[in-house]
């Protein structure tokens, strides 16, 4: 069973740059943590070469048997986190309320659903009201790196060079629109655009996820799911009807209320 707990956070903040945008004035924040965390330890070697991380690609895909950890391990690692913020140029009656948004790592989206569930049930005190997007209870696979995946440092090797060869991703912009995108419903350049700017999942990241989804029987707060229709990863291409309020009310017993959103609003798969 996956455990997460952070020991000690201490932040302070150390560089501030401040400019604006539209209507508001936004400070850039620089901010350096140390956390102490129970962390997995793998119970197999480092990748040698992206040979065998395509080989481990293949072991998810068809369900990993082996038990991937042998064990836990405290520890402790510094981190800088970049934020940004911004307040109205014109207070509003609203201004006494401060937003604290945070985005998905990687795909921006169903992994940061993920991360966003487990807070809510394992400090639910933290969120006020939380989004799902890309997100149901019924997860098939890890397709974005599992079809074709392979180290970032063999496929972006003028980006990721530096990288270990347990940084993974999907081969290109076709793989990734094989995924996320439904055809005609999107923008090719928005596709290209991703795959230029992406960033690598790691091995850990892929092996430990699923275990995130938790039930949050004490958060009280509203709770919004929204989907595209076609989602390969969470819905096997057809979403409909997949969150059923017996499963939102399992995960979610105490959210004051409780939201699907579907197909309409978004058009990535
Ligand atoms: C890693 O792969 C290289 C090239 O295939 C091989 O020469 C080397 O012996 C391998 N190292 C280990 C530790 O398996
Ligand atoms: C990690 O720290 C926690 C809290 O101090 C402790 O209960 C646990 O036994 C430690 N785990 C390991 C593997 O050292
Ligand atoms: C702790 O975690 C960091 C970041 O993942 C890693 O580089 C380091 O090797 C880890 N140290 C130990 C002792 O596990
Ligand atoms: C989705 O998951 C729920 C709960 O695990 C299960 O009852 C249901 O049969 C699944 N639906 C499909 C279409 O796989
Ligand atoms: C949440 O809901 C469950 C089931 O309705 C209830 O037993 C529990 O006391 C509620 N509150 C918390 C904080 O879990
Ligand atoms: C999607 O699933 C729903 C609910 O099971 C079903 O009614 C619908 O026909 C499916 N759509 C397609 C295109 O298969």
């Amino acid at each position: 069973m996956f455990r997460y707990s952070l020991f000690a956070i201490s932040a302070i903040i150390i560089c501030t740059v401040a400019t604006t945008i539209n209507q508001a004035v936004c400070t850039d924040l620089l901010i350096p943590i140390e956390i102490t965390a129970t962390t997995f330890v793998p119970n197999f070697a480092p990748f040698n070469g992206s040979t065998e991380a395509t080989n481990f690609m293949l072991q998810l895909l068809n369900g990993y048997t082996t038990a991937p950890f042998k064990g836990t391990q405290n520890n402790t690692s510094s981190f800088i986190i970049s934020a940004q913020y911004c307040t109205p140029f014109k207070p509003s009656a609203r201004s006494t309320t401060l937003h604290l948004m945070t985005s998905g790592i990687g795909l921006d989206k169903t992994y940061g659903s993920e991360l966003t569930h487990g807070l809510a049930a394992t400090a639910p005190h933290l969120s006020d009201g939380i989004v799902l997007t890309g997100f149901t209870y019924n997860k098939t696979k890890d397709y974005p790196v599992v079809l074709g995946g392979h180290s970032i440092n063999a496929n972006q090797p003028e980006r990721f060079a530096h990288l270990g060869n347990g940084y993974l991703t999907w081969p290109d912009q076709y793989a990734l629109q094989y995924v996320y995108f439904s055809w005609p419903d999107f923008d090719p350049g928005v596709v290209a655009a991703f795959e230029e700017n992406k960033w690598p999942l790691s091995t850990g990241q892929l092996l430990t996820h699923p275990a995130y989804v938790l039930p949050a029987p004490a958060f009280t707060g509203p709770v919004m799911y929204i989907n595209g229709n076609n989602d390969l990863c969470y819905c096997f291409s057809n979403c409909t009807g997949l969150l059923t309020p017996a499963l939102t009310e399992l995960y979610f017993p105490n959210a004051s209320v409780v939201e699907v959103l579907g197909e309409e609003c978004l058009i990535e798969k």
